[in-house]
């Protein structure tokens, strides 16, 4: 007799906090496609799913490693190779002070593995608003709420400082910076960069820059990384090749801790306990590390040429548009227009898909101060299938708004 399962098993009910817009809304875009619509994708961050190609002296790497056999588990930080690249590479960006590299499954797992061996219940993490979801979704794993400051639309998307001092209580241990952001496009200010930085020296607080899209950068000047500006204070500073190096698939992303190592020391301590618990990250990837940021970089002109281009597109057609507005992004591959709309931002993506088979994700879905409405476009895709997306969302706009 087989035994009947009577009691459903429902999931953890930390998870009603786990919010993953982006990928959600795809399960919409694949149900419109099964009935036979071309969907026009301005949803995903993949440039691979665009014209972008993964440079073929990291794909020679990889499979060089392969065939020398680095097929078993890696040390757990990474292999001595692509943490003497990282480090090299972050000392070209000015970092010193530099106590600790390590490698990862993806910037997601380092994301997960720091902020998991920094939090206690009851702690809180300053984290930006609207955010890239990762963070609200492994703080909803550790139990731990959110703390969001905002970002500025009015100021062209930096963080709002005196939203981040009133934010702060005795339980906050840190803060998230997104530069490049993630989904504004936007690019701090040095100013910025040191008022924070003041501000974690004050409250004892480690700053997590996620600089993934640090080579992204579609106008004149250099990025300007946190961890430079701030040797004394405690940061981890995470890259990856998913953005600048267009290999998202491969998972391939890193950790650098800096600051004074007696204060860093233990919790150095717990993110390697963790990184050992979870064995190692991709090996023959790793291998890629080096031929990435050592190799050649000619990639990077031609895939900032195209933002740029695809960049302008979208900003002459938010400006040309009535109800849309936008702040030019300067860096990453999103635009994050605000909307002016008599429904959620959540109902207009929807029925966007379905009515017009075009893909873009709600700010809902992102978080944004209440009251306002915003949608983020990826413009990853190429001028023709931008233009083609562009005339949908004016015709459907104009149908449903006039
Ligand atoms: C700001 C930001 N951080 C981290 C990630 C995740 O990167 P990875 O592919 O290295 O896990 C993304 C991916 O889109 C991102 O936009």
């Amino acid at each position: 007799m087989p035994v009947t399962q009577l009691r459903r098993i429902v999931p953890a009910a930390r998870l009603e906090n786990v919010r993953y817009a982006i990928r959600d809304l795809a399960c919409i875009a694949d149900e419109v496609a099964r009935q036979g619509h071309k969907i026009l994708p301005l949803n995903i961050g993949d440039p691979l799913n665009f014209d972008f190609q993964t440079p073929a002296h990291m794909i020679e790497a990889v499979h060089q490693a392969m065939r020398d056999g680095k097929n078993g588990y890696s040390p757990s930080s990474g292999v001595k190779e692509a943490l003497d690249a990282i480090r090299g590479e972050a000392t070209r960006k000015g970092i010193t002070n530099i106590q600790d590299v390590f490698v990862t499954s993806g910037v997601s797992e380092t994301v997960d593995i720091c902020l998991t061996a920094l939090l206690n219940p009851g702690d809180n993490l300053l984290t930006p608003c609207p955010d890239y979801p990762l963070y609200s979704a492994v703080l909803a794993k550790l139990d731990i709420g959110l703390n969001p400051y905002y970002l500025n639309e009015e100021d062209a998307w930096q963080p709002d400082f005196d939203d981040i001092q009133k934010k702060i209580t005795p339980r906050t241990r840190g803060i998230v910076l997104i530069n490049p952001n993630n989904p504004t496009g936007s690019v701090c200010t040095r100013k910025m960069l040191e008022q924070i930085a003041e501000l974690a020296r004050r409250h004892n607080l480690v700053i997590f820059a996620d600089e993934i899209y640090d080579k992204l950068i579609m106008d004149d000047g250099a990025h300007v990384a946190m961890a430079a500006v701030a040797s004394d204070v405690p940061v981890v500073t995470f890259g990856g090749l998913s953005k600048n190096y267009l290999a998202p698939g491969w998972r391939i992303g890193w950790g650098i801790a800096s600051g004074e190592l007696s204060v860093i020391k233990p919790y150095l301590d717990g993110v390697n306990k963790l990184l050992r618990a979870r064995l190692c990250a991709n090996h023959p990837e790793q291998y890629a590390i080096k031929a990435a940021l050592e190799g050649p970089q000619d990639h990077l002109l031609e895939v900032k040429r195209k933002l740029r281009s695809r960049r302008d597109l979208t900003v002459k057609w938010c400006a040309e548009t009535s109800r849309v507005s936008c702040v030019a992004p300067r860096g990453a591959f999103y635009a994050y227009p605000s909307i002016d709309i008599p429904e959620g931002d959540d109902v207009f993506v929807t029925e966007l898909i379905r009515q017009k088979y075009v893909t873009v994700v709600h700010g809902s879905g992102f978080g944004q101060r209440p009251g306002t409405k915003h949608f983020r476009i990826v413009f990853l895709p190429d001028e023709k299938t931008l233009t083609a997306a562009y005339s949908a969302i004016g015709d459907f706009m104009r149908e449903r708004y006039r």
